[in-house]
């Protein structure tokens, strides 16, 4: 048997790029989905039958009931938000402990990295990072200071004296910096332990020696990232950025892979651009057009609702993604939003404190001036075309337009929500 390759699907962007969509799609072509970091600050949608589903920590493969799903070490998991997912998987008739399995070194979100979480922003005022809140950069802190609780310690004898020794040390911080938890840790605490019955009903695995196997066994795996690239911890806009690396070389720490074995990268790439939260975002737009992919774009938060900052296409940030992904193929998602513009703007350099450059630079208080070139739009419905050939042809010259910059190929389009709304080129 032929060892397999793994294929690692993420966000070129600022994430909310349409990966949840995708991965659901092309599930049917791999035996197993493998989530390789973030936690529930991720809202991964999908649709099929007219119904949209949001997942935060479970892979996006998992209504693809004969599928083996993975949440591997490099995830942070906070049980609560777990059990909620899970719940709504029941009440579809789902049975997620067959096909759901969890990394033993994956790290627990508890309940004081939430209220760390919310101290840590509120201290921060008017330079806030504009955080999820759900306790994502407490939890990785505690990661790399070798003070977290993981999956494995749930079920080991002194687990009750490691998560006090954890939420006494939490508590003193918070103590320091004036924050009032009093009121909301014993709800948070109660719902907490609460909920860790349901991650306890799944089995635990080392999902390093699993991936191996599997691989080895010539099954395919597909690693399923979170957030986008321009929200790494070292390649975004530090520090308005996430704890983990999103992207792809975070699915071989994430997973516990054999670099030997990448296969694909497929990169999720929307037609234009969206931020939530603060940092820097070159090609945002503050007037009318904003508004129109805003709504046009149903863009408010999968995770926490909040309106999403929209811009063009920004092939600068792109450009940069690709590059350190490897990216091998494109999925363009949302073209559809612009189906009725009559121009499309591209960004194809910024001039940086005035001078021309092609590169992200690394300083946040940078000023950024993109530098567009305008596109044709196609000023027709795309939406119901099911095939590469039925799409009109000035679409097809935008993407050709992407392509000849990126030099990537864009192998998915995706031109609506729904499962069905998806071309594949070849
Ligand atoms: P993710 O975090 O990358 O999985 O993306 P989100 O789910 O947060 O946000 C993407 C949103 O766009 C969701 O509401 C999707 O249902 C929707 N979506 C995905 N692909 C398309 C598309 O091609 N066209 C349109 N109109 N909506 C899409
Ligand atoms: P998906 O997987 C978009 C953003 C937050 C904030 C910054 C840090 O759905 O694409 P955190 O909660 O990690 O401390 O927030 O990162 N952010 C996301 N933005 N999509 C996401 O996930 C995000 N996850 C985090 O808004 O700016
Ligand atoms: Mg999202």
């Amino acid at each position: 048997m032929e060892k397999q390759k793994i294929d690692i699907l993420l966000g070129l962007q600022w994430g909310d790029e349409g990966k949840g969509k995708i991965v659901d799609v092309v599930t049917p072509k791999y035996d197993v989905v493998a989530r390789f970091q973030g936690g529930p600050n991720a809202g991964h949608s999908l649709e099929f039958n007219g119904i949209r589903h949001v997942l935060h920590i479970i892979p996006s493969g998992i209504f693809h009931k004969e599928k083996t799903n993975i949440i591997g070490n490099g995830v942070v998991i906070d049980p609560i938000t777990f059990e909620e997912e899970i719940d709504a998987l029941k009440n579809l008739g789902l049975t997620p402990t067959d096909n759901l399995f969890i990394s033993k070194k994956a790290h627990l979100i508890l309940p004081t990295h939430r209220l760390l979480d919310a101290a840590y922003e509120s201290q921060k005022g008017d330079k806030k990072i504009g955080s999820t809140l759900k306790g994502i950069g407490p939890t990785y802190t505690d990661k790399t200071a070798r003070t977290g609780l993981r999956v494995c310690d749930l079920i080991s004898p002194n687990f009750a004296e490691k998560y006090s020794q954890a939420i006494t040390q939490h508590l003193k911080i918070l103590d320091g910096l004036g924050f009032d938890y009093k009121t909301a840790l014993p709800e948070l605490e109660y719902k907490w332990r609460a909920s860790l019955d349901t991650l306890k009903s799944f089995t635990f695995i080392d999902s390093e020696y699993e991936m191996y196997d599997y691989l080895q066994s010539g099954k395919s795996v597909l690693a399923e990232g979170a957030q986008g690239t321009m929200l790494d911890l070292e390649f975004g806009a530090y520090p308005f950025v996430t704890s983990s690396n999103t992207i792809a070389a975070g699915a071989f720490t994430g997973l516990g892979l054999d670099p030997h074995l990448a296969g694909k990268v497929i990169g999720i790439v929307k037609a234009y651009c969206t931020r939530v939260g603060s940092g820097p975002f070159p090609t945002e737009l503050f007037d009318a057009t904003g508004e129109q992919l805003r709504k046009q774009g149903n863009e408010y938060g999968a995770t926490t609702g909040r309106p999403r900052r929209c811009g063009w296409l920004d092939l600068v940030a792109l450009k940069y993604a690709l590059m350190i992904n490897g990216v091998t193929d494109i999925a363009l998602t949302k073209a559809d939003v612009m189906d009725n513009f009559e121009t499309i703007n591209i960004c194809t350099a910024y001039k940086v404190n005035g001078e021309l450059t092609t590169r992200m630079p690394t300083e946040t208080d940078a000023i950024i001036e993109p530098v567009y070139t305008p596109l044709k739009g196609w000023m027709q419905n795309i939406s119901s075309c099911k095939t590469y050939d039925e799409l009109p042809q000035t679409f097809k010259d935008y993407i050709r337009f992407i392509e000849e910059e990126t030099h990537v190929k864009v192998s998915i389009v995706s031109v609506g929500p729904d499962r069905d709304a998806t071309i594949f080129r070849d």
